[in-house]
This record gives C-alpha cells, sequence and structure tokens, in this order.
C-alpha cells in the first residue's frame, strides 16, 4: 500500500475489531482511522486505549442501520476504504435472541453496503481507489465429521446456527454489490480466535475468568466438539495480506490448522492456570476464589451442562489459497497464543471485571444450568 488511506473500521470496539485497529494504526500510521461502533454489549472503548491519541484516530459512536450517520461519515471523512467487522457474533445468543442478528448482520451489512454504493460508484466525490473488505466466518460452511476434509473456497454454504445464517446472508450480499454494481470488495471467511480483549462469553476468556474466580467451567454436551483456533493477531494479518494482495471479488479462507476437542482446551487451560499459580505466589494472594489458591486443582470446576441447539461438531479451515497466493501463515502455535492470552488476563482483571456486570450473569445462567 503506498498513499494513504481513510479506513472506516466498523465494530472497531470489539475483540477482533479492536485488535484490527492497533494492528493497523502500527503496521500503516499514516493511515487516518475512522472507528464506528454502536457500543453494543460487546463494545468496549477500553478496547481502544492504546490508540485513542494517536493522531490519525476518531471514534464515531454510531450503529450501521443507520443510513444518514453512515453518508455523512463517509463523506466527512472521505472514506477510501471500509473493514467491515460489526455484528452480533455469539452463537449462543442468536439462538435465544435471532432478530438482533438479521439487523445488524443481515439488515446493517446491505446499509453499508449502499452507503459505500452511493459514495463510491455514485458520486463526483468518489475517491480514486476504493475497497469494502468484509470480515466472515467459517460458520457459513457448516459442520463437519471427523473424516470431512476442511472447509475450502468451494466448500457449499451451510449455515446451521441463526448467526452463521446472517452472516452467510451478509457474505451474499457483498458478493452481489461486487457482480451486479462493481464494487470493489474482498471476503475473508475466519475460524474461531481467541486473545487479548475477547468478551468472556466466548468459550477461552469464560474458562479463564471462571476459573480465576471459582466457577463453574460450563461444558456444553460431552465436550467432543472440536474448533480451529486462531490467535486474534494472525486474524488481522491475514486481513491485512487480503486487502493488500487479494483478487478483488474473492474469497479467503484463514485458519489456524489448529484443531482441538473443547474438553482439551478446557483441561489444557486448567493444568496451564495452575502451573501459573505455582509459578507465582501473589496470584494465590490476587485470585483467592480460584481452588489453584488453595492448592485445588482447577479441573475440579469443569461440569458438563446441556448442549447447545444445533451445535455444530466440527469446523477446520483449509488456508491453502491464502498461503499459495498470499504467502499467509499464522506465527503463533497454540501454546505461545495461549500463553500470551493468558498472561493478558491475569495481567487485565480490572479489564474483564468491568466488563462481567450482572445482566450478561444473569444472561448465561437463565440459558445454561449445570447437570443437564
Ligand atoms: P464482538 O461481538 O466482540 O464485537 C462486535 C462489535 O460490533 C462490537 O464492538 C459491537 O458494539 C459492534 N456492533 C454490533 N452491532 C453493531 C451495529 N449495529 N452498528 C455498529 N456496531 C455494532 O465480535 P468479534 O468476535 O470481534 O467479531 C468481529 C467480526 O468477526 C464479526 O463480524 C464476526 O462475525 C467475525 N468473526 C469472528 C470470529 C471469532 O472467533 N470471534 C471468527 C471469524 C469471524
Ligand atoms: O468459527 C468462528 C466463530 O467462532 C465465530 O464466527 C463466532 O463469532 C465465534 O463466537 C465463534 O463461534 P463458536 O460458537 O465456535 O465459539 P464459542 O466460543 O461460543 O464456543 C466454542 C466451542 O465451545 C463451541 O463448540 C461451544 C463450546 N462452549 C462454548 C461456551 C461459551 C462450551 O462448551 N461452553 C461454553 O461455555
Amino acid at each position: 500500500m503506498t498513499t494513504a488511506r481513510r479506513v472506516l473500521v466498523t465494530g472497531g470496539a470489539g475483540f477482533i475489531g479492536a485488535n484490527f485497529v492497533r494492528y493497523w494504526s502500527d503496521h500503516y500510521p499514516d493511515d487516518r482511522l475512522v472507528v464506528l461502533d454502536a457500543l453494543t454489549y460487546a463494545g468496549n472503548l477500553a478496547n481502544l486505549a492504546s490508540v485513542s491519541d494517536r493522531g490519525n484516530y476518531k471514534f464515531v459512536h454510531g450503529n450501521i442501520l443507520d443510513e444518514a450517520m453512515l453518508d455523512d461519515v463517509m463523506r466527512q471523512q472521505q472514506i477510501d476504504t471500509i473493514v467491515h467487522f460489526a455484528a452480533e457474533s455469539h452463537v449462543d445468543r442468536s439462538i435465544h435472541e435471532p432478530d438482533a442478528f438479521i439487523q445488524t448482520n443481515v439488515v446493517g451489512t446491505n446499509k453499508l453496503l449502499m452507503a459505500a454504493r452511493r459514495l463510491w460508484l455514485d458520486s463526483d466525490a468518489a475517491p480514486e481507489t476504493h475497497l469494502f473488505h468484509h470480515v466472515s466466518t467459517d460458520e457459513v460452511y457448516g459442520t463437519l465429521g471427523a473424516d470431512d476434509p476442511p472447509f475450502t473456497e468451494h466448500t457449499t454454504y451451510a449455515p446451521n446456527s441463526p448467526y452463521a445464517a446472517s452472516k452467510a446472508a451478509s457474505d451474499h450480499l457483498v458478493r452481489s454489490y461486487h457482480h451486479t454494481f462493481g464494487l470493489q470488495v474482498t471476503t475473508s471467511n475466519c475460524s474461531n480466535n481467541y486473545g487479548p480483549f475477547q468478551f468472556p462469553e466466548k468459550l477461552i476468556p469464560l474458562m479463564i475468568v471462571n476459573a480465576l474466580t471459582g466457577k463453574p467451567l460450563p461444558v456444553y454436551g460431552d465436550g467432543s466438539n472440536i474448533r480451529d483456533w486462531l490467535y486474534v493477531e494472525d486474524h488481522c494479518r491475514g486481513i491485512d495480506l487480503v486487502m493488500n494482495k487479494g483478487q478483488v471479488g474473492g474469497t479467503y479462507n484463514i485458519g489456524g490448522n489448529n484443531e482441538w476437542r473443547n474438553i482439551d482446551i478446557v483441561n489444557q487451560l486448567c493444568v496451564s492456570i495452575d502451573a501459573a499459580f505455582s509459578r507465582d505466589d501473589r496470584l494465590a494472594g490476587q485470585f483467592p476464589d480460584a481452588p489453584a489458591a488453595s492448592g485445588r486443582k482447577t479441573e475440579s470446576l469443569i461440569t458438563f451442562v446441556k448442549d447447545r441447539l444445533g451445535h455444530d461438531w466440527r469446523y477446520a479451515i483449509d488456508a491453502t489459497l491464502a498461503q499459495s497466493e498470499l504467502g499467509y501463515n499464522p506465527k503463533e502455535d497454540f501454546a505461545s497464543g495461549f500463553q500470551l492470552t493468558l498472561n493478558w488476563m491475569l495481567q487485565n482483571e480490572n479489564w474483564w471485571r468491568a466488563v462481567m456486570d450482572g445482566s450478561y450473569r444473569d444472561w448465561i445462567s437463565k440459558n445454561y444450568s449445570a447437570g443437564a
């Protein structure tokens, strides 16, 4: 990328968006970054604290469903690049309350595409070049059996949850704006991310928080479901490569080549937490409710709970296209990425305590109870 871009990052106060903003600001300091976020339960300005005093950064509190606001921001900031993260992202919530997923992920994506089309294709103020990058998920491909090959870009879409269906619809909309109107787009479909600033409703941060506070570790079903885990910064690098080197109109799978059964992840996490407490005496004082603080094993908290409805059994990404065409490869393996994440959670207790408010706890205990 040679000339400075004016980049709109939707959903930039969420987990991956905030990591991406930091990544992009470090790698492309001349680019103007405008973060647009509705600050839902998952959005948090604290996630952006490390970039908020940088000169080329602006935060806009707004909803992608608001067309007039989108037009204003796009025009005033002369946006030429959009990286679209904003979404409802949690599968369990989509099972219990699907409507918000259709509104933000489908209708909201269409509003953003319409705003991009109005400014970039239909107005005198069109920038010389433009790009709409859409951040999507491997869940659009559905579920795999034990012997199935991993998802490629040619795997048929077969979304199983309302979340996955809403993301699949958004992928199709992005594709159609390229085909029909000539909007310059790229799409990436990524596997499960983990790392700093992930909201503690997702498996890894939830288990860490519960282990440190002495609460049950709720494993859905028998824990045999498999996910392909990727450290969030590797996802950000993958997006960068797709945006800079990918074919316009193309889609690329990004993954970690790192399949784990949920129960193995949780067991590994328990062992790592026990080891951290053994290494550092101060942790027992900081987290007195953790079993590890009194020499008990963290695994004693593991509790099998009723399964997620329609729970996809296995996801796995074949990232060959991104590897061969873009030179993509994850830098972190699971051991290093997980240690970075655990250290971050141990050092950022204030962050996770602040986001774990009462309403979230009520929601999770209402929908997932032990022993079922
Ligand atoms: P997240 O839930 O942590 O963050 C979503 C952000 O979007 C929040 O800041 C929220 O306030 C904002 N937002 C929600 N609705 C909005 C609206 N109507 N207008 C403006 N902002 C709104 O999500 P995440 O885990 O960071 O995921 C980001 C994107 O990456 C999503 O599109 C998701 O589908 C995709 N993705 C996530 C993963 C993963 O493992 N987390 C993997 C692959 C793809
Ligand atoms: O694959 C990419 C997707 O990964 C993203 O598109 C989604 O936005 C993201 O939330 C994630 O979806 P999952 O449903 O795979 O992630 P989650 O962390 O919710 O669950 C991971 C696995 O762990 C899944 O098999 C369900 C299980 N699980 C989850 C929670 C929260 C448990 O067993 N117990 C739990 O408490």
